[in-house]
């Protein structure tokens, strides 16, 4: 394909784009976005470095469009024409729009936005691009507990943001949680799209389709969130679940999975394809004790996956435990140890991951240590506290 492809710009930027590039431009009009066949196109490997929306498309289809080109090609940036106020420049920003470009833009504009659509492809092939002799390691990590409430979604949430900021475009997170998920409300979102609309349909059988049912966080982690309703989470099938986790570990890094407490069918149908368990308990002894009979019941299963993770949420809030008894009890030492802070409640109230805060507090210092053990080459985390919180 060309090195920019406009759709529904105007003969003078097109002429712009075309003296930047060498003349490599395709100008396409507006009913170029008719049928969705646009994206399929995005998806091929010779996909241009720049799409431009121009000013004859809707703003809000050109948004819609740029998320979903930011999960179909995401060395491809995309560029609106709009007249920028601060507000459309943070909407679009959220939506994946790279670049803001005024109807008036000069020769000199256009030729800076090719530059930075360069350079960031460049940066996005070298963060993709598998290390020579060894293949991308792919991972399904699973998060879960014998009893609710211990911090499933708080780790979920800030594993898979982590993650997402480690590797661009490599992570998605599924809210298994079918009947009371809440990873929406933890991140924030408001999706038009749910789990049982990624399991229906076209979505089932078609990644591309399923790309479109995603939702897509600030932080470019994409997000399959839980049923707004338990009746419609209660249609979702485990082969569903199957399939779902199977196309999304083929077009994605990182799967991870939130799920709802003990082991429902659909979370024992992602364990079957877990590559990792990150398995919670909370600083209590029924908490210890659940956590020890599930690794039991797992084990005997033959659905514990090769990479473990035991993580003890609330630890410090006193009632007689020590670690060390803990870890007696499990039979196994504790891989993170995140203590009770308020830092966490305000978190899961205002929708804003402690990682994508990004404060200094042991709880955040301990989530980037669970990030390090499942991407060991993403910058290590700041601070010590190894003992407190964090990786033992
Ligand atoms: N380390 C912590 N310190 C203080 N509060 C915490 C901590 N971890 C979790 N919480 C709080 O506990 C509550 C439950 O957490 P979360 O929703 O992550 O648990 P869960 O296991 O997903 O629950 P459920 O089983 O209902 O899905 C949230 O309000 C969260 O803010
Ligand atoms: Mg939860």
């Amino acid at each position: 394909m060309s090195t920019v492809l406009t759709i529904g710009a105007d003969g003078d930027l097109v002429e712009r784009f075309a003296e930047a590039s060498g003349g490599d431009v395709v100008a396409l009009g507006v009913e170029a976005l008719a049928d969705g066949g646009l994206l399929g196109a995005l998806a091929a490997p010779d996909a241009p470095l720049l799409v431009v929306l121009g000013a004859e498309v809707d703003l809000d289809e050109s948004f819609a469009v740029a998320g979903n080109v930011d999960v179909v090609a995401p060395s491809t940036s995309v560029v609106v024409v709009a007249f920028a106020d601060p507000d459309l420049w943070m909407e679009a920003m959220r939506a994946g729009v790279r670049d803001l470009l005024s109807p008036h833009a000069t020769p000199a504009d256009v030729a800076a936005v090719l530059t930075r659509a360069t350079a960031r492809a460049e940066a996005r092939r070298a963060v993709l691009a598998p290390v020579p002799g060894s293949a991308p390691t792919r991972r399904v990590v699973v998060v879960a507990s014998p009893k609710g409430g211990v911090g499933k979604t708080t780790v979920a949430t800030n594993l898979a943001v982590g993650l997402a900021a480690a590797e661009p475009g490599s992570t998605v997170l599924v809210d298994l949680d079918v009947q009371f998920g809440d990873v929406a409300s933890a991140l924030a979102l408001v999706p038009q799209y749910a789990l049982p609309e990624a399991v229906q349909g076209a979505a089932s059988n078609d990644p591309l389709v399923l790309k479109t049912f995603l939702t897509r966080h600030p932080t470019g982690l994409q997000v399959v969130p839980g049923s707004d309703s338990p009746a419609a989470g209660d249609a979702v099938t485990p082969a569903d679940v199957a399939r779902l986790v199977d196309m999304l570990s083929r077009e994605f890094r990182y799967v991870v999975v939130d799920t709802a407490p003990g082991l429902s069918d659909h979370t024992l149908t992602a364990l079957e394809r877990a590559t990792d368990l990150v398995l919670l308990g909370s600083m209590d002894v029924p908490g210890v004790r659940g956590l020890r009979k599930e690794m039991d019941v797992l084990g005997e299963l033959g659905l514990l996956p090769r990479g473990r993770h035991l993580v003890l949420n609330g630890a410090g809030s006193g009632g007689g435990l020590a670690l060390e008894d803990v870890e007696k009890t499990l039979g196994a030492p504790l891989d993170v140890v995140l203590p009770r802070h308020d830092a966490v409640p305000l978190s899961t109230n205002t929708g804003v991951p402690l990682l994508e805060k990004g404060g200094k507090d042991p709880v955040t210092r301990g989530l980037q240590a669970l990030v390090q053990r499942l991407a060991p080459h993403a910058a290590a985390p700041r601070g010590r506290g190894r003992r407190k919180a964090g990786a033992r």
